[in-house]
């Protein structure tokens, strides 16, 4: 594979530059922390200030020749920029600095590329790896070949750019068609989990927050080979038993990023439509970390822009293990309906208050009451068993047909009508 990515601990050195215009402010603190996710090795932080970027070379003269004695101090392998960088403002740099120049995209494909777990999901990184590649073929830096190795890969009177060009453009097109195929698997995972009225549960978060660890620790008791449907579709799907409300599915999703660049979440729509589809999200929070407040705004901001803002939400404050004095608890808003769990995936604690908040807001539109029959009711009654909402079954002393109902509110109040209606 030809993709730019930092291989593991290389010598980085990062550069930050304040811009007068609000909208393109990025973080850099979080910067840090994204490079260092990366796996990448910082050995220099380069700050400073411009109006605007410089349309060449994005920092002045006088900042490329720090960034270029830093590179040549540390031997630095490759200069990460915490901005979007054009083609060729990233050529540019390359060319004046000798080294490998990864944006801010580039960086956040990276660590994408590192995280996906699903089938799907590393089609979607490749894929929007290569769309950011081919746009930047033409190099200031000759890293691609470096990366071919030894083997003879030119056809004749190719250069190496055609190659590249044609080979990523074929890749392309691979990605697409085997997309297409796994996006129908999973609309039909959907649709049957909708006719099955398993409500899914969706975990989201900024990335590190704890998502996987706490997947993990609620599903491990859930024997994954004998989940068949979802074994193929979707390794981060998987159904879980909630006491006293019943089944429901768990989706783990891919992290958050601040400023998710706008191709990415183009990329992830479909991934990111699952948990738009979602009963309940589950908003996992790292609250050892000093800016978790700013990150829960960032999320928001996602949700809200993947259309996912009005779902009914419980925040999961993770990491309590990290803190002084917190044990585990529930917050309840004036209605009583769980706001917030303080929890830790790591150790355990608090997860069975995580599994009753999640039964209280899921058995929130759930009838689970007994429904006695007239004797004319035998329709409703065969109506109720196919649908697997049958509890119980007695005959009272009047001989009437008393059952044990749980089902989703909505469904049963359709069922009654159309009995009424028959
Ligand atoms: P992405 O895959 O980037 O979205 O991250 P994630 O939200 O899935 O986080 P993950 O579960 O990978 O956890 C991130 C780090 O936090 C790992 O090093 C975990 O071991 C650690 N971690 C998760 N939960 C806890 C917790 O409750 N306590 C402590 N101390 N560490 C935790």
């Amino acid at each position: 594979m030809f993709f730019e990515r930092p291989e593991g601990g290389e010598t980085s050195v990062l550069v930050h530059i304040d811009l007068d215009s609000e909208r393109e402010q990025e973080d850099p603190i979080e910067f840090e922390e994204l490079v260092r996710s990366s796996g990448a090795d910082p050995v220099c932080f380069i700050k400073g200030s411009r109006k605007t970027p410089d349309a060449r070379t994005f920092v002045g003269q006088g900042k490329l020749e720090e960034i270029a004695a830093a590179v040549k101090e540390y031997e630095a392998a490759l200069v990460l920029f915490n901005h979007a960088l054009s083609p060729s403002q990233e050529r540019n740099l390359e060319k004046a600095l000798k080294c490998r120049v990864l944006d801010r995209t580039g960086l956040i494909l990276d660590i994408f590329a590192q995280r996906a777990r699903t089938y799907e999901g590393k089609l979607q990184v490749e894929l929007a790896q290569l769309q950011h590649t081919v746009t930047r073929l033409k190099r200031g830096w000759t890293h691609l070949d470096r990366q071919k190795g030894g083997v003879n890969l030119r056809g004749a009177g190719e250069t190496q750019l055609e190659l590249d060009q044609r080979m990523i453009r074929q890749r392309i097109k691979n990605i697409n068609k085997s997309l297409e195929k796994v996006r129908a698997q999973r609309e039909q995972g959907r649709r049957s989990r909708k006719r099955a009225e398993v409500p899914i549960v969706s975990l989201v978060g900024y990335t590190n927050a704890g998502k996987s660890s706490l997947f993990n620790r609620m599903t491990s008791a859930e024997i994954y080979a004998a989940d068949q449907l979802f074994a193929t579709l979707d390794a981060t799907l998987r159904r879980i038993d909630v006491p006293s409300f019943g089944e429901a599915i768990l989706v783990d999703t891919v992290g958050f990023i601040s400023h998710l660049p706008h191709k990415l979440v183009e990329a992830f729509r479909a991934t990111l439509e699952e948990t738009s589809q979602a009963d309940l999200l589950l908003h996992v929070v790292d609250v050892a970390n000093e800016d978790h407040d700013y990150y829960i705004e960032q999320v928001h901001e996602v949700l809200t822009e993947i259309g996912a803002d009005e779902i009914p939400t419980v925040q999961v404050l993770n990491k309590i293990d990290l803190l002084d004095g917190f044990v585990p608890r529930i917050d309840r808003d004036d209605q009583g309906q769980p706001q917030r769990v303080w929890m830790s995936a790591r150790t355990g604690e608090g997860a069975d208050l995580l599994l009753q908040a999640i039964s209280e807001m899921l058995g929130h539109d759930i009838v689970n009451q007994h429904l006695t029959l007239a004797p004319d009711q035998g329709r409703l009654r065969a109506k109720l068993y196919a649908r697997g909402a049958v509890t119980a079954e007695r005959v009272d002393e009047q001989g009437q047909v008393v059952l044990g109902i749980k089902m989703p509110r909505a469904d049963f109040e359709r069922l009654l009508q159309e009995d009424d209606r028959r």
